[in-house]
């Protein structure tokens, strides 16, 4: 998508054919730079800080930094190492097994000497097949957003959206925020509810952001007031993205999700999750029991960033000191509560049977 009129991924690899360049997303919306990641213990730390994020693109750079550590030591117990320690860098989001997994495999059915060139060329090509299932999954999703038009004959389609699933967290395009975009290229007028997804306001700095650039219409909310809105016709559909979905549709995402599938479901609202299959932990049925949440640090609650009026970037506490907060960072909406899931291979139904019909061979290989 594009910045200023030029295009760009979330991350590329340097001219040096080493290092790597993110774009900065802590920095996002108040200003664009990039970040060069030149180590593996770059590649961790850019994932742990929340320098890059989302599902996919924490996939894609778990591949990159696997790829920085093979380039200076491509032995056996090196690549474990490093394996491990990327593994830990963010917990609830499987596209970062999924695609360390990808590596792993390959690098240990190749000789050490020539696993350095081919750990980049398979994180290129994870990242080429993000782009290719978002740009699938934006096909998919936009077709059940032409299908609602008719039903708003004077108005553009409402869609609400929570967190950041855009291009900024994949590779290029993004998941749920994909199909807006292409139902927008193609005509259909819409208008996107942004909620604002405390706390580290994933909607209000980067879904907002990329909505701007694109001039797609929208309205950044506080996030108590999806209910509101659907309970006086004001949201025609949710798209949602997801970190990690169960072999059974159970879909595990940013926290906030949860209630907003409840009140879509109270009102009659269709409620899509948008998910490439690197997203499937077909290992697991039950979200609820089997997803581990990640917990973050509780000054992220406590405390709130921002840009002055003079142009300073500030960062103030909002809790009186010696109050504790936590800070879970997912929540799991059941299977129940989803209208479809979309993916690279079309919309199913929020079960096993319905996964297992899209995609066969990666059902029955886990
Ligand atoms: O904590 P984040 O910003 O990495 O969480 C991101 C989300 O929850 C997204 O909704 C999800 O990864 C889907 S991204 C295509």
């Amino acid at each position: 998508m594009k910045i200023n009129g030029r295009h760009y991924r979330t991350i590329w690899l340097n001219p040096d054919g080493r290092s790597v360049e993110v774009i900065d997303q802590s920095k996002l919306p108040h200003s664009f730079e990039t970040q060069t990641l030149s180590s593996f213990g770059d590649a961790v730390e850019a994932i742990k800080n929340m320098i890059v994020r989302g599902a996919p693109l924490i996939g894609v750079t778990g591949a990159y930094g696997l790829a920085l550590a093979v380039a200076d030591d491509p032995a056996d117990n090196a690549i474990e190492a490093a394996y491990a320690e990327l593994l830990g860098s963010r917990p609830t989001a499987v596209n970062l097994r999924w695609a360390l997994d990808r590596l792993r495999d390959r690098l240990f059915s190749t000789p050490p000497p020539m696993r350095r060139t081919l750990a980049y060329s398979e994180a290129a090509a994870i990242a080429d097949d993000d782009i290719q299932a978002c740009h699938a999954i934006g096909e998919y999703g936009a077709a059940l957003i032409s299908a609602a038009a008719p039903r708003c004959p004077d108005r553009p389609v409402n869609i609400l959206t929570h967190c950041n699933a855009g291009w900024l967290a994949a590779v290029d395009w993004g998941t749920a925020l994909a199909p807006i975009y292409k139902a927008a290229r193609a005509g259909v007028a819409v208008h996107v509810w942004v909620d604002e997804t405390r706390p580290r306001n994933q909607g209000a700095s980067l879904t907002a952001f990329e909505l701007l650039g694109e001039a797609i219409p929208h309205t950044i909310i506080a996030d108590n007031t999806g209910g509101h809105l659907m309970q006086h016709g004001l949201v025609d559909l949710c798209i949602v993205g997801s970190d990690r979905t169960t072999r059974a549709g159970d879909v595990c995402n940013k926290i906030g999700t949860y209630l907003k599938a409840l009140a879509a479901h109270d009102n009659s609202v269709p409620f899509y999750v948008a998910l490439p299959s690197s997203t499937i932990d077909w290992r697991i049925s039950d979200g609820l029991r089997e997803i581990r949440i990640e917990e973050r640090d509780q000054s992220e609650v406590t405390h709130i960033c921002g840009r002055t009026e003079r142009g300073e970037t500030a960062r103030v506490r909002l809790t009186p000191h010696g109050s504790p907060a936590r800070n879970f960072g997912f929540d799991v909406t059941p299977a129940r509560l989803v209208s479809a899931l979309i993916t690279e291979r079309g919309a199913c139904a929020a079960n096993e049977a319905a996964l297992q019909s899209l995609f066969p061979n990666l059902a029955n290989s886990a």
